[in-house]
Protein backbone atom coordinates (compact mmCIF):
# COMPACT_ATOMS: atom_id res chain seq x y z
CA UNK A 1 0.00 0.00 0.00
CA UNK A 2 1.21 3.37 -0.97
CA UNK A 3 2.17 5.59 2.20
CA UNK A 4 -0.52 7.84 3.47
CA UNK A 5 -0.76 11.73 2.93
CA UNK A 6 -0.25 12.84 6.49
CA UNK A 7 -2.20 16.49 7.57
CA UNK A 8 -3.03 18.54 10.13
CA UNK A 9 -6.15 20.40 10.88
CA UNK A 10 -5.73 23.81 12.65
CA UNK A 11 -9.28 24.48 13.94
CA UNK A 12 -11.96 21.93 14.78
CA UNK A 13 -15.26 24.06 14.78
CA UNK A 14 -17.67 23.73 12.26
CA UNK A 15 -15.29 23.60 8.78
CA UNK A 16 -12.61 21.31 10.71
CA UNK A 17 -15.09 19.04 12.37
CA UNK A 18 -16.18 18.62 9.09
CA UNK A 19 -13.34 18.18 7.80
CA UNK A 20 -11.96 15.07 10.05
CA UNK A 21 -15.73 13.73 9.13
CA UNK A 22 -15.42 13.59 5.28
CA UNK A 23 -11.86 12.10 5.90
CA UNK A 24 -13.19 9.46 8.45
CA UNK A 25 -16.39 8.29 6.58
CA UNK A 26 -15.04 8.59 2.77
CA UNK A 27 -11.71 7.30 3.93
CA UNK A 28 -11.74 4.72 0.87
CA UNK A 29 -13.16 6.41 -2.10
CA UNK A 30 -10.86 9.72 -1.11
CA UNK A 31 -8.02 7.21 -1.04
CA UNK A 32 -9.20 6.06 -4.86
CA UNK A 33 -9.20 10.00 -5.59
CA UNK A 34 -5.33 10.74 -3.58
CA UNK A 35 -3.79 7.36 -4.79
CA UNK A 36 -2.62 6.74 -1.42
CA UNK A 37 -5.02 7.16 2.05
CA UNK A 38 -4.87 10.87 3.70
CA UNK A 39 -5.07 10.42 7.93
CA UNK A 40 -5.09 12.99 10.18
CA UNK A 41 -1.65 13.01 11.60
CA UNK A 42 -2.94 15.89 14.31
CA UNK A 43 -5.32 18.39 15.14
CA UNK A 44 -5.56 21.54 17.06
CA UNK A 45 -8.58 23.46 18.70
CA UNK A 46 -8.13 26.38 21.46
CA UNK A 47 -10.25 25.03 24.16
CA UNK A 48 -9.45 21.03 24.79
CA UNK A 49 -12.92 20.77 27.28
CA UNK A 50 -14.55 21.37 24.72
CA UNK A 51 -17.09 18.43 23.26
CA UNK A 52 -16.57 17.31 19.44
CA UNK A 53 -18.73 15.95 16.96
CA UNK A 54 -16.62 14.08 15.89
CA UNK A 55 -13.65 11.48 17.07
CA UNK A 56 -9.96 11.51 16.95
CA UNK A 57 -7.16 9.69 19.20
CA UNK A 58 -6.69 12.01 22.38
CA UNK A 59 -3.08 12.33 21.22
CA UNK A 60 -3.99 13.39 18.20
CA UNK A 61 -5.53 16.44 19.38
CA UNK A 62 -3.80 19.26 21.38
CA UNK A 63 -3.26 23.10 21.31
CA UNK A 64 -0.19 23.77 20.19
CA UNK A 65 0.58 24.30 16.78
CA UNK A 66 3.87 23.34 16.75
CA UNK A 67 2.52 20.25 16.95
CA UNK A 68 1.30 20.43 13.29
CA UNK A 69 4.04 22.55 12.14
CA UNK A 70 7.52 20.74 13.67
CA UNK A 71 6.35 17.64 12.63
CA UNK A 72 7.80 16.19 9.43
CA UNK A 73 5.85 13.89 8.87
CA UNK A 74 2.62 16.33 7.84
CA UNK A 75 2.82 17.65 4.47
CA UNK A 76 -0.71 19.85 4.42
CA UNK A 77 -2.31 21.66 7.16
CA UNK A 78 -5.96 22.72 6.49
CA UNK A 79 -5.97 25.96 8.62
CA UNK A 80 -9.56 26.47 9.86
CA UNK A 81 -9.40 29.20 12.15
CA UNK A 82 -11.07 32.44 11.11
CA UNK A 83 -10.31 35.77 11.92
CA UNK A 84 -7.33 37.50 11.37
CA UNK A 85 -5.09 36.83 14.07
CA UNK A 86 -3.94 34.66 15.39
CA UNK A 87 -4.42 32.93 11.72
CA UNK A 88 -1.82 34.84 9.63
CA UNK A 89 0.71 34.18 11.95
CA UNK A 90 -0.10 30.38 12.47
CA UNK A 91 -0.59 30.72 8.27
CA UNK A 92 3.10 32.28 7.64
CA UNK A 93 4.53 29.42 10.46
CA UNK A 94 2.95 26.68 8.49
CA UNK A 95 4.74 28.03 5.56
CA UNK A 96 7.84 29.08 6.54
CA UNK A 97 7.19 25.07 8.10
CA UNK A 98 7.15 24.22 4.41
CA UNK A 99 3.42 22.59 5.10
CA UNK A 100 1.07 23.19 1.94
CA UNK A 101 -1.75 25.16 3.38
CA UNK A 102 -5.59 24.67 2.37
CA UNK A 103 -8.08 27.38 3.53
CA UNK A 104 -11.65 28.44 4.23
CA UNK A 105 -10.46 31.65 5.78
CA UNK A 106 -11.51 34.22 2.88
CA UNK A 107 -11.67 37.40 5.55
CA UNK A 108 -7.50 36.47 6.04
CA UNK A 109 -6.79 35.86 2.79
CA UNK A 110 -8.87 39.20 1.85
CA UNK A 111 -6.55 41.04 3.90
CA UNK A 112 -3.32 39.30 4.07
CA UNK A 113 -3.74 37.36 0.28
CA UNK A 114 -1.09 39.28 -0.99
CA UNK A 115 1.48 38.76 1.68
CA UNK A 116 0.65 34.99 2.36
CA UNK A 117 0.88 34.01 -1.49
CA UNK A 118 4.33 36.00 -1.31
CA UNK A 119 5.61 33.47 1.82
CA UNK A 120 3.86 30.66 0.06
CA UNK A 121 6.06 31.38 -3.00
CA UNK A 122 8.90 31.55 -1.60
CA UNK A 123 8.86 28.85 0.51
CA UNK A 124 7.79 26.88 -2.42
CA UNK A 125 4.45 26.06 -1.37
CA UNK A 126 0.63 26.30 -2.00
CA UNK A 127 -2.03 28.02 -0.72
CA UNK A 128 -5.95 26.29 -1.62
CA UNK A 129 -8.68 28.49 -0.91
CA UNK A 130 -11.65 26.43 -2.63
CA UNK A 131 -14.34 26.41 0.56
CA UNK A 132 -13.11 30.45 1.10
CA UNK A 133 -15.67 31.34 -1.50
CA UNK A 134 -19.70 30.09 -1.69
CA UNK A 135 -18.88 26.94 0.08
CA UNK A 136 -19.00 23.80 -1.22
CA UNK A 137 -19.63 25.37 -5.46
CA UNK A 138 -16.05 25.05 -7.32
CA UNK A 139 -15.98 28.32 -8.16
CA UNK A 140 -12.15 28.22 -7.56
CA UNK A 141 -11.15 25.15 -9.80
CA UNK A 142 -13.58 26.67 -12.16
CA UNK A 143 -12.46 30.12 -12.92
CA UNK A 144 -8.73 29.22 -12.52
CA UNK A 145 -8.69 25.73 -14.13
CA UNK A 146 -11.59 24.87 -16.65
CA UNK A 147 -12.44 28.56 -17.50
CA UNK A 148 -8.65 29.52 -17.89
CA UNK A 149 -9.27 29.94 -21.66
CA UNK A 150 -12.06 32.64 -21.67
CA UNK A 151 -11.74 36.57 -20.52
CA UNK A 152 -14.48 36.71 -17.80
CA UNK A 153 -16.73 39.99 -18.43
CA UNK A 154 -18.76 39.30 -15.46
CA UNK A 155 -19.91 37.73 -11.89
CA UNK A 156 -22.50 38.14 -10.22
CA UNK A 157 -23.84 35.89 -7.55
CA UNK A 158 -25.13 35.27 -3.58
CA UNK A 159 -21.95 34.83 -1.67
CA UNK A 160 -23.07 34.63 1.97
CA UNK A 161 -25.30 31.81 2.92
CA UNK A 162 -25.88 33.86 6.54
CA UNK A 163 -27.45 36.89 4.70
CA UNK A 164 -29.38 34.63 2.12
CA UNK A 165 -30.94 32.37 4.61
CA UNK A 166 -32.24 35.35 7.06
CA UNK A 167 -34.05 36.98 3.72
CA UNK A 168 -35.38 34.18 2.86
CA UNK A 169 -36.89 33.02 5.83
CA UNK A 170 -38.18 36.93 6.39
CA UNK A 171 -39.66 36.49 2.84
CA UNK A 172 -41.39 33.34 2.94
CA UNK A 173 -43.06 33.50 7.23
CA UNK A 174 -41.98 36.80 7.96
CA UNK A 175 -39.73 35.49 10.57
CA UNK A 176 -38.09 38.35 12.61
CA UNK A 177 -34.70 39.06 11.80
CA UNK A 178 -33.07 38.34 15.23
CA UNK A 179 -34.54 34.84 15.29
CA UNK A 180 -33.18 33.88 12.20
CA UNK A 181 -30.07 35.21 12.79
CA UNK A 182 -30.07 32.86 16.11
CA UNK A 183 -31.08 29.57 13.63
CA UNK A 184 -28.21 30.44 11.51
CA UNK A 185 -25.40 30.56 14.32
CA UNK A 186 -27.04 28.02 15.24
CA UNK A 187 -26.47 26.00 11.83
CA UNK A 188 -23.18 26.61 11.64
CA UNK A 189 -23.59 29.16 9.22
CA UNK A 190 -22.59 32.51 10.30
CA UNK A 191 -18.82 34.00 11.49
CA UNK A 192 -18.30 34.23 14.55
CA UNK A 193 -18.87 37.53 14.30
CA UNK A 194 -22.28 37.62 12.22
CA UNK A 195 -21.72 41.70 11.41
CA UNK A 196 -19.49 40.55 8.57
CA UNK A 197 -22.28 38.37 7.36
CA UNK A 198 -25.01 40.55 7.64
CA UNK A 199 -23.46 43.94 7.08
CA UNK A 200 -22.13 42.61 3.50
CA UNK A 201 -18.42 42.31 4.46
CA UNK A 202 -18.08 38.66 4.26
CA UNK A 203 -19.72 38.86 0.35
CA UNK A 204 -17.65 41.83 -0.36
CA UNK A 205 -14.33 40.04 0.88
CA UNK A 206 -15.53 37.06 -1.42
CA UNK A 207 -15.84 39.06 -4.48
CA UNK A 208 -12.16 41.03 -4.09
CA UNK A 209 -11.22 37.45 -4.21
CA UNK A 210 -13.10 36.04 -7.06
CA UNK A 211 -12.06 39.92 -8.79
CA UNK A 212 -8.46 38.84 -8.57
CA UNK A 213 -8.53 35.47 -10.03
CA UNK A 214 -11.18 36.30 -12.97
CA UNK A 215 -9.92 40.08 -13.90
CA UNK A 216 -5.81 39.29 -12.40
CA UNK A 217 -6.43 42.65 -10.08
CA UNK A 218 -5.87 43.08 -6.63
CA UNK A 219 -8.80 45.30 -5.40
CA UNK A 220 -8.86 46.37 -1.91
CA UNK A 221 -12.26 44.32 -0.24
CA UNK A 222 -12.79 47.66 1.67
CA UNK A 223 -12.95 49.99 -1.26
CA UNK A 224 -15.83 48.14 -3.14
CA UNK A 225 -18.97 49.74 -2.80
CA UNK A 226 -21.05 47.74 0.35
CA UNK A 227 -24.51 47.83 1.86
CA UNK A 228 -25.41 45.55 4.35
CA UNK A 229 -28.83 43.20 5.47
CA UNK A 230 -30.00 45.95 8.21
CA UNK A 231 -31.61 48.18 5.48
CA UNK A 232 -34.24 45.68 4.77
CA UNK A 233 -37.62 45.06 6.47
CA UNK A 234 -40.96 43.41 5.81
CA UNK A 235 -42.41 46.68 3.94
CA UNK A 236 -39.61 46.54 1.59
CA UNK A 237 -39.94 42.90 0.88
CA UNK A 238 -43.50 43.26 0.13
CA UNK A 239 -42.91 46.34 -2.11
CA UNK A 240 -40.54 44.13 -3.81
CA UNK A 241 -43.13 41.03 -4.23
CA UNK A 242 -45.95 43.63 -5.08
CA UNK A 243 -43.32 44.56 -8.40
CA UNK A 244 -42.86 40.86 -9.15
CA UNK A 245 -39.72 40.81 -7.34
CA UNK A 246 -37.42 39.64 -4.16
CA UNK A 247 -34.67 40.91 -2.59
CA UNK A 248 -31.40 39.47 -2.03
CA UNK A 249 -27.77 40.15 -1.81
CA UNK A 250 -26.36 39.97 -4.90
CA UNK A 251 -21.94 40.76 -5.15
CA UNK A 252 -21.44 42.22 -8.64
CA UNK A 253 -18.24 42.44 -10.47
CA UNK A 254 -18.45 43.13 -14.42
CA UNK A 255 -15.94 44.80 -17.06
CA UNK A 256 -17.41 48.67 -17.81
CA UNK A 257 -15.03 50.88 -20.19
CA UNK A 258 -11.83 49.30 -18.93
CA UNK A 259 -12.88 49.59 -15.35
CA UNK A 260 -13.99 47.07 -12.88
CA UNK A 261 -17.83 48.17 -11.68
CA UNK A 262 -18.22 46.37 -8.09
CA UNK A 263 -21.10 46.49 -5.63
CA UNK A 264 -22.50 44.05 -3.16
CA UNK A 265 -26.50 44.98 -1.35
CA UNK A 266 -29.41 44.03 -1.46
CA UNK A 267 -30.74 44.30 -4.83
CA UNK A 268 -34.38 42.88 -6.60
CA UNK A 269 -34.09 40.53 -8.68
CA UNK A 270 -37.19 39.16 -10.88
CA UNK A 271 -38.85 36.68 -9.64
CA UNK A 272 -38.93 33.28 -11.53
CA UNK A 273 -34.77 34.01 -12.47
CA UNK A 274 -31.70 31.77 -10.88
CA UNK A 275 -30.95 34.54 -8.17
CA UNK A 276 -34.19 34.72 -6.69
CA UNK A 277 -34.70 30.94 -6.74
CA UNK A 278 -31.37 31.38 -4.34
CA UNK A 279 -32.87 30.21 -1.08
CA UNK A 280 -31.89 29.36 2.39
CA UNK A 281 -28.08 28.92 2.81
CA UNK A 282 -27.65 28.29 -0.77
CA UNK A 283 -25.04 30.45 -2.99
CA UNK A 284 -25.25 31.53 -6.94
CA UNK A 285 -22.86 32.47 -9.12
CA UNK A 286 -23.10 33.21 -12.27
CA UNK A 287 -20.49 33.73 -14.40
CA UNK A 288 -19.68 35.20 -18.47
CA UNK A 289 -16.89 34.14 -20.52
CA UNK A 290 -16.16 35.30 -23.44
CA UNK A 291 -15.80 32.23 -25.04
CA UNK A 292 -18.11 29.77 -23.23
CA UNK A 293 -20.89 32.40 -22.61
CA UNK A 294 -22.62 32.49 -19.28
CA UNK A 295 -22.87 29.85 -16.75
CA UNK A 296 -24.53 29.60 -13.86
CA UNK A 297 -23.74 27.55 -10.40
CA UNK A 298 -25.83 26.75 -7.56
CA UNK A 299 -25.13 24.87 -4.24
CA UNK A 300 -25.10 25.81 -0.53
CA UNK A 301 -22.52 27.93 0.47
CA UNK A 302 -22.07 27.08 4.49
CA UNK A 303 -22.43 24.54 6.75
CA UNK A 304 -20.46 21.54 8.09
CA UNK A 305 -20.53 19.31 5.00
CA UNK A 306 -20.79 21.39 2.16
CA UNK A 307 -17.78 23.47 3.13
CA UNK A 308 -15.77 20.43 3.53
CA UNK A 309 -16.30 19.33 0.87
CA UNK A 310 -14.47 22.12 -0.87
CA UNK A 311 -11.70 21.71 2.11
CA UNK A 312 -11.08 18.09 0.90
CA UNK A 313 -11.01 18.13 -2.66
CA UNK A 314 -7.97 20.99 -2.36
CA UNK A 315 -6.76 18.03 0.40
CA UNK A 316 -6.75 15.36 -2.51
CA UNK A 317 -5.51 17.90 -5.44
CA UNK A 318 -2.91 19.04 -2.92
CA UNK A 319 -1.78 15.17 -2.57
CA UNK A 320 -1.92 15.09 -5.81
CA UNK A 321 0.14 17.64 -7.45
CA UNK A 322 -2.32 19.84 -8.90
CA UNK A 323 -2.57 22.57 -6.20
CA UNK A 324 1.16 23.26 -6.94
CA UNK A 325 0.55 23.86 -10.41
CA UNK A 326 -2.85 25.68 -9.88
CA UNK A 327 -1.35 27.96 -7.21
CA UNK A 328 1.62 28.86 -9.67
CA UNK A 329 -0.49 29.60 -13.05
CA UNK A 330 -4.05 31.52 -11.11
CA UNK A 331 -2.44 35.00 -11.25
CA UNK A 332 -2.98 34.89 -7.25
CA UNK A 333 1.25 35.38 -7.04
CA UNK A 334 0.81 38.66 -9.01
CA UNK A 335 0.30 40.53 -5.90
CA UNK A 336 1.26 43.94 -7.20
CA UNK A 337 -1.13 44.09 -10.32
CA UNK A 338 -2.77 47.38 -10.63
CA UNK A 339 -5.53 48.01 -7.89
CA UNK A 340 -8.58 48.06 -10.40
CA UNK A 341 -10.35 51.34 -11.35
CA UNK A 342 -13.79 50.96 -9.68
CA UNK A 343 -16.87 52.91 -10.57
CA UNK A 344 -20.08 53.11 -8.24
CA UNK A 345 -21.17 49.92 -9.65
CA UNK A 346 -22.81 49.44 -13.24
CA UNK A 347 -26.03 51.13 -14.81
CA UNK A 348 -29.15 49.92 -13.43
CA UNK A 349 -32.50 50.53 -12.63
CA UNK A 350 -33.20 52.01 -9.12
CA UNK A 351 -35.82 50.77 -6.70
CA UNK A 352 -36.18 54.18 -4.41
CA UNK A 353 -38.85 53.41 -0.95
CA UNK A 354 -39.42 56.71 0.75
CA UNK A 355 -41.35 57.54 4.19
CA UNK A 356 -42.92 60.96 3.14
CA UNK A 357 -44.64 64.14 4.87
CA UNK A 358 -48.63 62.92 3.12
CA UNK A 359 -49.31 66.58 1.69
CA UNK A 360 -49.75 68.39 -1.95
CA UNK A 361 -46.84 68.92 -3.38
CA UNK A 362 -44.35 66.21 -2.36
CA UNK A 363 -44.34 64.55 -5.02
CA UNK A 364 -43.51 67.24 -7.24
CA UNK A 365 -41.07 68.25 -5.39
CA UNK A 366 -39.07 64.41 -5.08
CA UNK A 367 -39.35 64.12 -8.73
CA UNK A 368 -37.79 67.36 -9.62
CA UNK A 369 -35.07 66.05 -7.69
CA UNK A 370 -34.72 62.74 -10.30
CA UNK A 371 -35.23 64.69 -12.90
CA UNK A 372 -32.48 67.37 -12.30
CA UNK A 373 -30.38 64.10 -11.93
CA UNK A 374 -31.71 63.10 -15.81
CA UNK A 375 -33.18 60.33 -13.38
CA UNK A 376 -36.60 58.79 -15.61
CA UNK A 377 -39.17 57.63 -13.47
CA UNK A 378 -40.75 54.13 -14.68
CA UNK A 379 -43.57 54.12 -12.10
CA UNK A 380 -44.63 55.06 -8.49
CA UNK A 381 -46.32 53.26 -5.59
CA UNK A 382 -48.15 54.63 -3.12
CA UNK A 383 -51.20 53.01 -1.28
CA UNK A 384 -54.32 54.84 0.34
CA UNK A 385 -53.67 55.86 4.64
CA UNK A 386 -55.75 56.62 6.64
CA UNK A 387 -56.03 60.76 6.71
CA UNK A 388 -53.61 62.07 8.91
CA UNK A 389 -50.55 59.60 9.29
CA UNK A 390 -47.59 60.77 9.53
CA UNK A 391 -45.78 59.87 6.74
CA UNK A 392 -46.78 57.08 3.88
CA UNK A 393 -44.02 55.01 2.33
CA UNK A 394 -43.69 55.92 -1.27
CA UNK A 395 -41.78 53.51 -3.69
CA UNK A 396 -40.91 55.10 -7.19
CA UNK A 397 -38.99 52.58 -9.89
CA UNK A 398 -36.59 54.72 -11.77
CA UNK A 399 -35.68 53.50 -15.57
CA UNK A 400 -31.72 52.78 -16.13
CA UNK A 401 -29.67 55.64 -14.83
CA UNK A 402 -25.63 55.38 -13.36
CA UNK A 403 -25.09 54.44 -9.89
CA UNK A 404 -23.28 58.19 -9.03
CA UNK A 405 -26.11 59.52 -10.44
CA UNK A 406 -28.66 58.12 -7.97
CA UNK A 407 -26.33 58.00 -5.32
CA UNK A 408 -26.42 62.39 -5.72
CA UNK A 409 -30.21 62.42 -6.18
CA UNK A 410 -30.60 60.14 -2.84
CA UNK A 411 -28.63 62.31 -1.09
CA UNK A 412 -30.41 65.44 -2.24
CA UNK A 413 -33.88 63.24 -1.44
CA UNK A 414 -32.40 62.64 2.11
CA UNK A 415 -32.52 66.53 2.69
CA UNK A 416 -36.30 67.48 1.44
CA UNK A 417 -38.24 68.52 4.54
CA UNK A 418 -40.85 66.10 3.35
CA UNK A 419 -38.51 62.81 3.72
CA UNK A 420 -38.99 61.52 7.22
CA UNK A 421 -36.28 58.75 7.15
CA UNK A 422 -33.14 57.88 5.18
CA UNK A 423 -33.80 56.36 1.08
CA UNK A 424 -33.57 52.94 0.50
CA UNK A 425 -32.11 52.50 -2.61
CA UNK A 426 -31.69 49.06 -4.55
CA UNK A 427 -30.28 48.16 -7.55
CA UNK A 428 -33.04 46.47 -9.84
CA UNK A 429 -32.10 43.11 -12.06
CA UNK A 430 -34.44 42.02 -14.98
CA UNK A 431 -32.54 38.52 -15.90
P1 LIG B 1 -15.63 27.92 14.25
O1 LIG B 1 -16.74 26.95 14.31
O2 LIG B 1 -15.65 29.12 15.14
O3 LIG B 1 -14.28 27.10 14.51
C1 LIG B 1 -13.04 27.73 14.69
C2 LIG B 1 -12.09 26.70 15.29
O4 LIG B 1 -10.82 27.32 15.47
C3 LIG B 1 -12.53 26.19 16.67
O5 LIG B 1 -12.38 24.80 16.71
C4 LIG B 1 -11.54 26.85 17.62
O6 LIG B 1 -11.23 26.05 18.76
C5 LIG B 1 -10.32 26.92 16.74
N1 LIG B 1 -9.33 27.88 17.19
C6 LIG B 1 -9.49 29.19 17.49
N2 LIG B 1 -8.30 29.72 17.85
C7 LIG B 1 -7.39 28.70 17.76
C8 LIG B 1 -6.01 28.61 18.02
N3 LIG B 1 -5.30 29.66 18.42
N4 LIG B 1 -5.39 27.39 17.85
C9 LIG B 1 -6.10 26.32 17.42
N5 LIG B 1 -7.41 26.35 17.14
C10 LIG B 1 -8.04 27.54 17.33
O7 LIG B 1 -15.44 28.48 12.78
P2 LIG B 1 -15.87 27.76 11.40
O8 LIG B 1 -17.28 28.07 11.12
O9 LIG B 1 -15.42 26.35 11.42
O10 LIG B 1 -15.01 28.62 10.37
C11 LIG B 1 -13.63 28.43 10.21
C12 LIG B 1 -13.17 29.23 8.99
O11 LIG B 1 -13.87 28.77 7.85
C13 LIG B 1 -13.49 30.73 9.09
O12 LIG B 1 -12.47 31.46 8.47
C14 LIG B 1 -14.78 30.87 8.29
O13 LIG B 1 -14.93 32.15 7.73
C15 LIG B 1 -14.57 29.84 7.23
N6 LIG B 1 -15.78 29.30 6.61
C16 LIG B 1 -16.80 28.87 7.38
C17 LIG B 1 -17.92 28.29 6.78
C18 LIG B 1 -19.09 27.80 7.59
O14 LIG B 1 -20.11 27.43 6.97
N7 LIG B 1 -19.00 27.76 8.92
C19 LIG B 1 -17.97 28.16 5.39
C20 LIG B 1 -16.89 28.62 4.62
C21 LIG B 1 -15.80 29.18 5.26
P3 LIG B 1 -12.35 25.69 19.85
O15 LIG B 1 -13.28 24.75 19.14
O16 LIG B 1 -11.60 25.02 20.95
O17 LIG B 1 -12.99 26.97 20.23
N1 LIG C 1 -20.56 32.85 7.08
C1 LIG C 1 -20.39 32.45 5.73
C2 LIG C 1 -21.74 32.45 5.03
C3 LIG C 1 -19.79 31.08 5.69
O1 LIG C 1 -22.76 32.54 5.70
O2 LIG C 1 -21.77 32.41 3.81
C4 LIG C 1 -19.42 30.66 4.30
O3 LIG C 1 -18.36 31.39 3.82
Amino acid sequence: MSEPARIGVVGMGTVGSGVVRVLQQSADHIERQAGRPIVVEHATVSDLTKPRSVELPRDRLGTELAAIADNPAISIAAMLVGGLEPARTMTIELLRKGKNVVTANKALLAEHGPELFAVAQATGRSVSFEAAIAGGIPIVAAIAECLAANRIESIRGILNGTSNFILTRMEEDGSNYADVLAVAQAEGYAEADPTMDVDGTDATQKLALLAHLAFGVWVPWATIPRVGLETIDQELLRFADELGYRIRVVADASREDGKLAMRVGPTLVRKGTPLAETRGAFNAVSVVGDAVGPLFFHGLGAGELPTASAVVADIIDTVVGRAAITFRTTGMLEADTPAASLTGGSSSRYLLRLHVTDRPGVLADLTNVLGSEGISIASVIQHQTAAGTAAVPLVIMTHSCEATAIARAVATLDQQPAVQAATSCLPVLDD
